[in-house]
């Protein structure tokens, strides 16, 4: 009786880690350079941006990654096709749910880089950058 309760436990824990598979087997990033818009973009404040992943974990994945449901697999880049694909928008295409720039940049958006850091400062909370060059940092 007292084994077959081990074997039942044990048989738990495999089912259990054996959900947890695909998740576990998934690499969160610690830190990305992000750089879609390299050498697509003629302004010149641009230069690729080091996000701190790993500092954002707390938040919830879903803040950020905000369409991403199935679990098994990472989340699509924000740039990918159908996304926020616009690069180099211009002019009033730049705030179009489809552009880049709006993605990171927009001020009211709580996805967006700038948005959140903006909402979280105005709350005296910890928050990043909303100047320019410290997220566009040249010659890395
Ligand atoms: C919190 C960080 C952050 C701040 C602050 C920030 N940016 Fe960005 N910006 C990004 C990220 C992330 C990207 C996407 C980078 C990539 O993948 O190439 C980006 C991309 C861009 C691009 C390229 C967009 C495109 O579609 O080609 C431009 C231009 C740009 N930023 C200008 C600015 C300007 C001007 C400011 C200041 C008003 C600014 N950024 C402030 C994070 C930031
Ligand atoms: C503050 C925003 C934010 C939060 C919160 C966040 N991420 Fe991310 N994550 C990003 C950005 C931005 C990228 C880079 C996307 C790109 O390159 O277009 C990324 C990339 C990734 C990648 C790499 C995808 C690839 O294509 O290689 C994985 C995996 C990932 N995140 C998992 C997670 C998980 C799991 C969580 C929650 C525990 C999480 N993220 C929370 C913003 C965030
Ligand atoms: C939902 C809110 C949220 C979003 C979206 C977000 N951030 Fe942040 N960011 C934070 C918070 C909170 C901190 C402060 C973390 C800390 O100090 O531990 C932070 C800190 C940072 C820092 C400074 C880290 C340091 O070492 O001081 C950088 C750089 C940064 N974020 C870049 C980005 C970029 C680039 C994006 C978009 C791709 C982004 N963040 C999106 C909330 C956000």
């Amino acid at each position: 009786m007292k084994r077959l309760l081990v074997f039942g436990v044990i048989l738990t824990v495999a089912f259990v880690f054996s959900l947890q598979g695909p998740a576990r087997a998934m690499k969160i990033p610690k830190e990305i350079l992000m750089n879609a818009c390299e050498g697509k973009t003629k302004n010149p404040i641009y230069a690729p941006v080091l996000m701190p992943h790993q500092k954002h974990m707390k938040l919830g994945c879903n803040t950020c990654h905000h369409k991403w449901t199935d679990k098994k697999n990472p989340p699509k880049k924000c740039t990918s096709s159908g996304c926020h694909d616009i690069l180099e928008a211009k002019g009033s295409q730049m705030m179009a749910t489809h552009s880049a720039y709006n993605a990171f940049h927009n001020r009211t958006s709580p996805h967006s880089c700038i948005g959140c850091h903006m909402k979280r400062k105005r709350e005296h909370l910890a928050t990043g950058p909303i100047a320019c060059a410290k997220c566009h940092v040249k010659n890395r």
